[in-house]
């Protein structure tokens, strides 16, 4: 009798189902080849950083990444890449999206579709007012930016020139910055907006040059771009001619700072991430990054944003314990908090979109290596493209 019961009962818990914790797909859309192929290897970098950190499951559920490659800039493939990721692959969650007119095509597919969509670095403001389930990890212009003018109107640099690539972006950092500079007593020389695609650099820097402002402000996306601005200013000698960069972050990004060389010393920019930021949290992420992609050169802004995103994301999964329904999902990302690698963040929960510090850094050589050093810092900034 003894060894039926005990036969039964092995049979029933072998019956049991192994409480069947579903795979949870994350849909990565984001140009994984040509000329912004950075930014998406940045962000897979970051997801593995942070897989490897912990783990490949969340709440016990396997998270599986499907990556897209848009080849953009190009909203169109985007668009179609997150509508089939949404349909076809049935993805839980749509995520990635490095460049602005890539998010805004996909915007109508999250709300269409219901699926949460974090966005790991696409920064113009308006991105999350897209939809009700866009949530973004990264920055925004505005927040970047705004904090720049207070800063170097304060700090005597009275006259500015701005140059910004002409679309999203760029149109957000010229406005936010001009509105604080000018509050704060700064006067705007004069303003021009580039191509967002490989433009010549040096007859807009001469012009600058020519009308002898105390700074100039830029923004253009890291990169390519950012490589050609420093390079027209270095060669026309601006900082000899006492013309001081005050830039965002995307313009001395630390994935090709080192390929900047020396001109880019001295340059001072606003931004949320440093890899040279002091916390045990940057120390255990560029660790990770160090042991993921050993060979892709140094991490950047859209390698920690990727990684946030991936903790949002797996913040999401362990609380819905799998069940993934983009209006429960909201109501958590709504008010979260978490220690990044750049410092604290939290989403806001009237915006979607991140509260964050924002540092003033400078360019500097330490150990034959070029530097974001962080010197001075704004705590707790909203996307002020936001607040009435
Ligand atoms: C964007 O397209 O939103 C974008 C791209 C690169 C950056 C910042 C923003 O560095």
């Amino acid at each position: 009798m003894k060894r039926l019961v005990t036969g039964v009962l092995v049979a029933f818990i072998l019956a049991m189902p192994v409480a069947a914790q579903e795979t949870i797909k994350v849909g990565i859309v984001a140009p994984f080849s040509g000329p912004f192929a950075d930014y998406g290897k940045q962000f897979e970098a970051g997801i593995k950083a942070y897989q490897k950190l912990h783990g490949d499951k969340a709440g016990g559920h396997p998270i599986e990444i499907v990556i897209r490659d848009t080849g953009g800039p190009s909203p169109e493939v985007a668009k179609r890449l997150a509508t089939e990721l949404a349909v076809r692959d049935k993805v839980d969650f749509l995520a990635g999206f490095g460049l602005t007119p890539e998010a805004l095509a996909a915007a109508d597919v999250a709300t269409e579709a219901k699926k949460p969509m974090i966005i790991f670095n696409a920064a113009t403001s308006v991105i999350t007012t897209k939809s009700p389930y866009i949530a973004r990890t990264s920055m925004t212009l505005p927040q970047i930016s705004a904090p720049m003018g207070a800063w170097a109107a304060k700090n005597g640099v009275k006259r500015v020139y701005t140059l910004v690539a002409d679309y999203g972006p760029g149109i957000d950092a010229e406005s936010a910055f001009a509105k604080s500079f000018k509050a704060a007593g700064g006067e705007i020389v004069d303003s021009v907006r580039t191509p967002m695609r490989s433009p010549d650099f040096a007859p807009f820097v001469q012009r600058i040059k020519d009308s002898k402002p105390d700074g100039v402000f830029v923004f253009v996306p890291a990169g390519e771009q950012s490589i050609g601005f420093v390079k027209a200013f270095t060669e026309r000698g601006l900082a000899q001619a006492g013309i001081k960069v005050i830039a965002t972050g995307d313009v001395t990004d630390d994935h090709v700072l080192n390929a900047m060389g020396d001109g880019a010393i001295g340059m001072i920019t606003s931004f949320h991430y440093s890899v040279a930021h002091d916390s045990p949290e940057n120390k255990a992420f560029l660790k990770a990054y160090a042991e993921v992609a050993p060979n892709a050169g140094r991490a950047n802004f859209m390698t920690v944003g990727a990684f946030d995103g991936m903790a949002l994301i797996y913040d999401i999964v362990a609380k819905l314990n799998g069940k993934i329904d983009a209006d429960r999902a909201m109501a958590i990302v709504k008010g979260w908090k978490t220690q990044s690698p750049r410092g604290p963040i939290s989403i806001d929960p009237q915006t979607r979109d991140i509260v964050q510090t924002i540092y003033l850094r400078r360019v500097e050589k330490r150990n034959n290596e070029l530097w974001n050093v962080e010197f001075d810092k704004f705590e707790n900034v909203k996307d002020p493209g936001k607040q009435p």
